[in-house]
């Protein structure tokens, strides 16, 4: 979807800012010759790889390759679309945005009022927790005060209580001119069966918001206060906002912390988060229920890769534990594992013992791998020789994932110990594996990308690189092939731009090439080609020369493969015409 802001609007502001200046709000900068250099916010590194380039005004980290511009790094730092990153900049620069752009585009503006929703509907759940005089509210805050949660508790996390009655909400929200759509967008009430009227999805439940990262309410957690009741828990459904396993519970007020202490502990529920984050464990986050997801761990990678698990001590805790290690390692994340004993979350864990006590036990966590072997071996016959052999196959499932083949090796010599098998043996198993199909038993995986992108070819990328450092190559380059010679998709998209601004203005500068773009893929290709300054050394004019040649060459030979394609068919159908003609411009073909 394109930004409706004009392109003249978007180059005011890019001219305006300066990206050292707008980037060194966020990150400390420091310079290094003609660029600035810091610890990259996307991925936690303790040595900076991620380098700001004023000359060309563009970011970008060789640890996780993510780059681009100005607009791009505020969007990717905020977590915000392409026009609320304009407006931000535009803001600061004080570029006026007309009237007429600044909603934005319809789904930005459904999504900023679906917050704006959920922001009523929270503040609505805590006035009545907080103040209501009816029976039900009466009922909550005894139940949450049985359960050692105080009013200051229930005011910092904004906890709040759904009335026992079917549209409160709904009539609430009413009275603020929301309409019922935009409360269904929110998730807050639902449709009734017989399609007329709706109720609230929230009834006489204590009310937990849950906010992202920047402190939003976007979803809500809802408890019941009988013990009988069939869900103990229910969820905001599925909306513009929220989907389940994208979130982790807690990140806005503990991100600052994790990032200091250099380790995020997860638990599983909401009262797990606020009972240890109260008693001064603010490095904790909450997963809600399920295994630790892809999304849930890039979000915690801003902060630390050290994570340590902390889930209830019974078999859902244990399996979820057992299902998050493998993804884990695979994301590059330093795992450990603290398991309670006797039944206890982290909730009651601290209400029968103290802060210390709890420090104690975190202190105490085991690796991944001595938690997975222990579990393991509960779980199997870890003497028979098929017990083992079950037993290895599965730790050698996580052993894989290391990319450090000391650390692989490490683990092998240990598992090897462990259950009295060879070494060696176990090497070759492992190895079987990487190389094997997937083994059965295991979920199938969906595809990372639905679209099966061509692949970005060498060569390519290279003419590519020319011709966004050096812009003396483009007439040349534009002459002898087209953006058609270009079969990655992305590559067409930058070589087109790249082709069209330059017969409009004789110059491509990269800033205004980059806020042509939107697609965040598209942007970090571009200043990952950039940034490489070590490329253009050595005779470049030759080099241009040599790609402009291969990418011609591949071209005439698709089209001679096709034209054999065409002459087998022809010859086939028996149509000695067709032939003849095929035959000529193949000749003439190969003639190049
Ligand atoms: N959960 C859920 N839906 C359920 C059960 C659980 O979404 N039907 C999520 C909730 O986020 C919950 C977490 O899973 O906090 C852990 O569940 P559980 O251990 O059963 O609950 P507790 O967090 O211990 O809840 P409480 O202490 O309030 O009993
Ligand atoms: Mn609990």
């Amino acid at each position: 979807m394109g930004s409706l802001i004009p392109e003249e609007t978007i180059r005011q502001i890019l001219d305006r800012v300066d990206i050292v200046d707008v980037i060194s709000s966020w990150v400390p900068l420091k310079q290094t010759g003609r660029n600035f250099k810091a610890p990259c916010p996307f991925h936690h590194e303790k040595t900076p790889s991620f380098v700001v380039n004023p000359d060309k005004q563009i970011f970008h980290c060789f640890g996780c390759g993510v780059g681009g511009n100005v607009i791009s790094f505020v969007m990717q730092q905020e977590q915000i679309s392409f026009p609320e990153a304009l407006r931000l900049l535009a803001d600061r620069c004080g570029v006026a945005i007309p009237q007429a752009y600044t909603a934005g585009s319809s789904k930005e503006k459904l999504r900023d009022q679906a917050i704006y929703v959920c922001g009523l509907a929270a503040q609505f759940y805590h006035g009545q927790l907080v103040s209501s005089r009816e029976e039900s509210a009466r009922e909550a805050r005894t139940y949450l005060k049985a359960r050692g949660i105080d009013l200051e508790q229930v005011r910092k996390f904004q906890l709040g209580f759904a009335p026992d009655r079917w549209d409160v909400l709904l009539e609430f929200l009413r009275t603020k001119d929301v309409t019922l759509g935009q409360m269904e967008a929110a998730g807050l009430i639902i449709p009734r069966q017989n399609k007329s009227g709706y109720y609230d999805r929230f009834r006489n439940r204590i009310v937990f918001p849950i906010f992202d990262k920047r402190g939003r309410c976007i979803a809500f957690g809802a408890r019941s206060l009988d013990k009988e009741s069939s869900a103990k828990y229910i969820n905001s459904p599925e909306t513009l906002l929220y989907t389940k396993g994208h979130h982790l519970y807690g990140l806005n007020w503990a991100r600052e912390t994790i990032s200091k202490e250099d380790l995020a502990v997860v638990v599983e529920g909401y009262v797990d988060f606020i009972t240890p984050f109260s008693a001064g464990i603010q490095n904790v986050v909450a997963s809600l229920g399920t295994a630790l997801t892809v999304e849930q761990v890039r979000l915690l990678n801003r902060h630390t890769t050290n994570v340590l698990l902390l889930y209830d001590s019974d078999v859902a805790g244990e399996q979820a534990m057992m299902r998050s290690l493998d993804m884990l390692v695979e994301e590059g994340m330093n795992v450990r594992v603290v398991t309670l004993s006797d039944g206890d979350d982290p909730d009651s864990f601290l209400r029968k013992y103290s802060p210390a006590a709890f420090r104690e036990r975190l202190s105490r966590a085991e690796t991944l791998f001595d938690f997975k072997l222990r579990v393991l071996r509960l779980r199997h016959d870890s003497v028979s020789i098929e017990g083992r052999a079950r037993i290895s196959a599965q730790m050698l499932e996580t052993v894989s994932k290391f990319k450090n083949a000391v650390v692989q090796a490490e683990y092998l010599r240990q598992l090897a110990v462990a259950l009295h098998l060879s070494e060696e043996a176990l090497r070759f198993e492992m190895n079987k594996m990487a190389a094997g199909p997937s083994r059965p038993g295991k979920e199938a995986q969906p595809p990372k990308s639905v679209t099966a992108a061509v692949p970005v070819r060498p060569v390519e990328r290279d003419m590519l690189r020319l011709l966004l450092n050096e812009q003396s190559f483009i007439p040349l380059t534009k002459e002898v092939l087209s953006v058609a010679d270009f079969h990655n998709e992305s590559v067409r998209a930058v070589i087109a731009k790249v082709f069209e601004l330059y017969d409009k203005r004789q110059e491509v500068r990269v800033p205004d090439l980059l806020c042509c773009f939107e697609d965040q893929k598209i942007l970090q290709m571009i200043s990952n080609l950039i940034a490489d300054e070590q490329f253009m050394t050595g005779d470049t004019h030759r080099f241009h020369k040599d790609c402009l040649h291969r990418i011609r060459q591949d071209r005439l030979k698709m089209i001679r493969q096709d034209i054999l394609r065409q002459m087998r068919q022809a010859d086939q159908t028996g149509d000695a015409q067709k032939l003849d003609e095929l035959m000529q411009e193949f000749n003439r073909i190969i003639k190049h």
